[in-house]
């Protein structure tokens, strides 16, 4: 038995969110949406005010993005952009249903005067992107296989000066990069090996030999789709297990209830963009 004392510091992040007040499952895009399962809107709000607020205690600043009608996604703000260094490289999103919310974030981001590349490829912003800040000196990590293609990595590498290290998830489920893996502080991950091929196991293992592995219950609770500050770890109340992991790691898990988000195959991570300004 291993007792981990390591003191865990807090960094404050800033955030974007956007409210469900117009979430619905009105096209499945990704195998855990069905359309005939509806949505309790009500409880969507309560449960996204609950992560909001969070956030917030944490010592967090939240942007918010107005919802539109129409665009059923939209909560999933992760998916708009990826921004790194003050840079954003917008999102091209690969349904056709989702691709007005693109412009809905350059909109966001322009406001805000940082400077805005916009994308040639197809990429679902921080959904397949993920940024460690401390890893080999500054390392993004990008998925590829099911929404952003690879192209959009090379385009990210010269977006942003930072090296990016493809990795290819091979299992539907896991659609995105941020349902199977995510930074726990600036320099360390926590993913599901079965989530990628076994040749980015093998990257993931080179690169991160103390990752926090998550095992299929607890990346099919959604555990792995999770926001940390470096400290405090924000995740699906379901992904016990991984909780449990991460303590004994030395985080925080701070858990929260999102199974209405569920229902269109997101969670924590889907519902936040981190704003790196
Ligand atoms: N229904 C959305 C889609 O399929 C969910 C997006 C989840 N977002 C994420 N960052 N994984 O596009």
């Amino acid at each position: 038995m291993v007792t981990v004392n390591q003191q865990r510091v807090p960094r404050k992040r800033t955030y974007l969110l956007c409210s469900p007040e117009r979430f619905a499952v009105e096209y499945a895009i990704n195998p855990w949406m069905d359309v005939t399962k509806p949505v309790d809107v009500e409880l969507a709000v309560k449960q996204w005010n609950r992560l909001r607020e969070t956030l917030v205690v944490l010592g967090h600043e939240v942007h918010l993005l107005t919802p539109e009608a129409g665009l059923p996604d939209m909560v999933f703000a992760a998916n708009g952009a990826f921004m790194v260094d003050g840079t954003v490289y917008g999102a091209r999103f690969k349904h056709e249903q989702r691709a007005p919310e693109a412009a809905l974030h350059r909109a966001f981001y322009e406001s805000q005067g940082w400077r805005f590349i916009a994308a040639g490829e197809t990429n679902e912003g921080e959904g397949d992107f993920v940024y460690l800040p401390e890893a080999y000196g500054g390392l993004i990590l990008a998925g590829h296989g099911f929404r952003t293609e690879l192209p959009a990595h090379a385009e990210a590498q010269e977006a942003f000066g930072r090296p990016v290290v493809s990795l290819h998830l091979v299992d539907p489920r896991f659609y995105h990069l941020d349902v199977a893996l995510a930074a726990i502080d600036d320099g360390n991950v926590a993913y599901h090996p079965g989530a990628f091929s076994a040749a980015s196991q093998k990257v993931l293992a080179q690169l991160f030999p103390d990752a926090v592995l998550a095992d299929d219950s607890d990346a099919l609770a959604f555990g792995l789709n999770l926001v940390s500050d470096g400290a405090n770890v924000v995740l699906n109340g379901d992904a016990t297990r991984l909780a449990g992991k991460l303590k004994a790691a030395g985080y925080t898990p701070v858990p929260v209830e999102l199974s209405e988000m569920r229902k269109g195959g997101g969670s924590v991570k889907c519902c936040i963009a981190e704003l790196r300004h």
